[in-house]
Parts: C-alpha cells; sequence; structure tokens
C-alpha cells in the first residue's frame, strides 16, 4: 500500500474497537491506513470524546426524532467530505438506510459479539450464553441490507467456561474482536480477495 487508505469509523458508545484500530494504525500492524473521520449518532458517546483526544476528526450527527434517510444523508456526505475508502461500523447500533449501503458497496464493514448466523442483533453475547453454547466468538462482515447478515471476512472463536457468566463470555470476545477487526480490515484493504456467493476467498 503506497498512500494511506482512508478509514471512517462510526461508533455509539464505548469505542473499544476503534481505539484497538487507531492502536493497530499506531504500532505498525495497520501501517496502511488512517483514521480520517470519527462520527457518532450520540453526542456523548466515550468513543467520541476518546477520538477528540487522539486529535482524530470527531463528529456528532444526532439522530434524535430525524428519519433515517435524513440522518444517513447527513452521515454520507460527511463519510464523502473525507474521501473515506472503508467504513467500520464499531458498535454502531444503528440501522443504515438502503441508500447508505448502496452508495458504499463493499465498503462497509461491521464487527459483531457472536458466531453469526447464530444471535444477531441485540445483546448477543447474552443471547449465547443463556442458549447454553460451547463455543462462541464474534464475526467481522460486509454490511448489507439485512441485520448482521452481509459476506463473513473472519471468524474468532472462544471457550465458554463453566464458571462463566454473560459479562465473562462478553470480556473473552471482546478480546478477540480487537484482534480480528484490524485483521478484517487488513484483508479487506489489500484488495486481495474476491467473493463467491457469500464466500469471501482471499487470493495471492
Ligand atoms: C462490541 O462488542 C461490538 O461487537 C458490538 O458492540 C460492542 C461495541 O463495543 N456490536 C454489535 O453488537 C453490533 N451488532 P465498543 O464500543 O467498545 O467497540
Amino acid at each position: 500500500m503506497s498512500e494511506h487508505q482512508r478509514l471512517g469509523i462510526l461508533l455509539s458508545g464505548r469505542g473499544s474497537n476503534f481505539l484497538a484500530i487507531a492502536d493497530a494504525i499506531a504500532s505498525g500492524k495497520l501501517a496502511g491506513a488512517k483514521i480520517v473521520v470519527v462520527i457518532s449518532n450520540k453526542a456523548d458517546a466515550p468513543g467520541l470524546a476518546a477520538a477528540r483526544e487522539l486529535d482524530l476528526n470527531a463528529v456528532a450527527i444526532e439522530a434524535c426524532g430525524r428519519k433515517r434517510a435524513e440522518h444517513d444523508a447527513e452521515i454520507i456526505a460527511c463519510l464523502r467530505k473525507h474521501e473515506v475508502d472503508l467504513i467500520c461500523l464499531a458498535g454502531y447500533m444503528r440501522l443504515l438506510s438502503q441508500e447508505f449501503i448502496a452508495t458504499f458497496p463493499q465498503r462497509i464493514l461491521n464487527i459483531h459479539p457472536s458466531l453469526l448466523p447464530a444471535f444477531p442483533g441485540l445483546d448477543a453475547q447474552q443471547q449465547a450464553f443463556d442458549y447454553g453454547v460451547k463455543v462462541a466468538g464474534c464475526t467481522v462482515h460486509f454490511v448489507d441490507e439485512q441485520l448482521d447478515h452481509g459476506v463473513i471476512v473472519l471468524q474468532k472463536t472462544v471457550p465458554v467456561l463453566d464458571g462463566d457468566d454473560a459479562h465473562t463470555l462478553a470480556a473473552r470476545i471482546l478480546e478477540q474482536e480487537h484482534i480480528a477487526y484490524s485483521e478484517a480490515i487488513e484483508r479487506v484493504l489489500s484488495g486481495k480477495f474476491r467473493i463467491l456467493g457469500r464466500r469471501y476467498l482471499p487470493q495471492n
């Protein structure tokens, strides 16, 4: 990668996945990438404050009471203004409109704290724990029109231990999320892959 590829991060909360990506860039593990904007639908998201502390462009675009299309149009404009190459949803807890997805085909990634297609939606770790699975994990996938559904780039697994509760399990999954997201971003930015049906296939 000669020039930096430009990442836009969307988040709604804590921002630990965003910070893991920022760390990977700072430590040279994701040296070809640069975070050019961090956008949140919540002005008080801790992740947005963390972005400001890192001197990154941090933009709040509040959703409150607005139609999805109108809110998304503002986010699209902001991402375009910053000439983003890849959008990373990092705990962005709002569905994207069809128009948003169509504007950035195969350019939006999401991380989800379960082994999809199991346990889509909210509280995935609690869902997995309550179901009694013995293996849990996380998924990085392209975003399509359906919730937690697009083509899977990679997954990481963790064991569910007998002494776990949903919180200890979530913490174990989160550790893997922090590793998985940067790996997936690197793979996608390399462009060395093709998609066959639902299958993401690396290419040399
Ligand atoms: C992460 O566990 C992420 O996988 C999950 O929200 C958390 C955000 O944490 N995302 C979803 O559930 C999306 N369906 P973070 O703000 O510390 O990155």
